[in-house]
C-alpha cells in the first residue's frame, strides 16, 4: 500500500492555530477533495472535530480516526487506537491511504509515508500546528505550477502544490 500524507503549509511551517486553520483556500479546498477522494483517510480525533457537521464523515472515502478513548464515537467514521491499526484497515480495502493530520499524525506518520502532497502557501502565519521537516530523504517529484512559482488564489493568497517522493529511509 502506497502512504501519502496531505497537508498544507505556511512558509514557517505552520498547519493550523486554535484548532482550525489559518487560511480561507477554497482551491486547496477543492485539491484536496479531488486528490483524496476514492481513497481511505487517516486523520487524528482533532483534525475528526476541526471539520464542521456538514463535512463529517468526507464523503466517498473510508474516514479513520485514531483516539486514545476507547469510548470515542465517530458516526459515520471507524474509530481505531492506534496508527498501525489505522493503517491496517486501510489496507484492507486499498492500494493507497491518505494521511490527512494533524501535526500528531502527521509527525507519527513520516518514517511510514511514501509521498507528501503539500501545499505551500505564501503566508508568514504563525500556528501552534506543524508540519514535519521534510529532509533530505525526500526529492520533489512535481510542483504545480513550478518550484518557484505560485498560484494566485481568488481570496489573493499565493499557493502552489508540490509532491514529494522518498529516496531514502531515515
Ligand atoms: N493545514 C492542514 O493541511 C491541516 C490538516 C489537518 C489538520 N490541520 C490542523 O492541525 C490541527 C490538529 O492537529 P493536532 O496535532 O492538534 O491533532 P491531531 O493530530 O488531529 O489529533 C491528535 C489526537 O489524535 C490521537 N492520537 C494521536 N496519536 C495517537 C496514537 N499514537 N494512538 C492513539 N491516538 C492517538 C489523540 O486523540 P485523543 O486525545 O482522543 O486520545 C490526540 O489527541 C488543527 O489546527 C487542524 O486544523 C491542518
Amino acid at each position: 500500500m502506497v502512504i501519502r500524507s496531505i497537508w498544507a503549509q505556511s512558509r514557517t511551517g505552520a498547519i493550523g492555530a486554535d484548532g482550525g486553520m489559518l487560511w480561507d483556500l477554497p482551491e486547496d479546498m477543492a485539491y484536496f477533495a479531488r486528490t483524496t477522494s476514492g481513497a481511505p483517510v487517516v486523520m487524528g480525533r482533532k483534525t475528526w472535530l476541526s471539520f464542521p457537521d456538514r463535512f463529517r464523515p468526507l464523503p466517498n472515502r473510508t474516514n479513520i480516526v485514531i483516539t486514545r478513548d476507547l469510548d470515542f464515537e465517530a458516526p459515520g467514521a471507524q474509530v481505531v487506537h492506534s496508527l498501525p491499526d489505522a493503517l491496517r484497515v486501510a489496507a484492507a480495502e486499498s492500494d493507497v491511504v491518505w494521511v490527512i493530520g494533524g501535526a500528531e499524525i502527521y509527525a507519527q506518520a513520516m518514517p511510514l509515508v511514501d509521498e507528501l502532497w503539500v501545499t505551500d502557501v505564501d503566508m508568514d502565519a504563525a500556528g501552534d500546528a506543524y508540519a514535519p521537516r521534510i529532509g533530505p530523504e525526500w526529492t520533489v517529484s512535481r510542483a504545480d505550477p513550478g518550484p518557484a512559482q505560485w498560484h494566485t488564489s481568488r481570496t489573493g493568497t499565493r499557493y502552489r502544490f508540490v509532491v514529494y517522493h522518498r529516496v531514502s529511509r531515515p
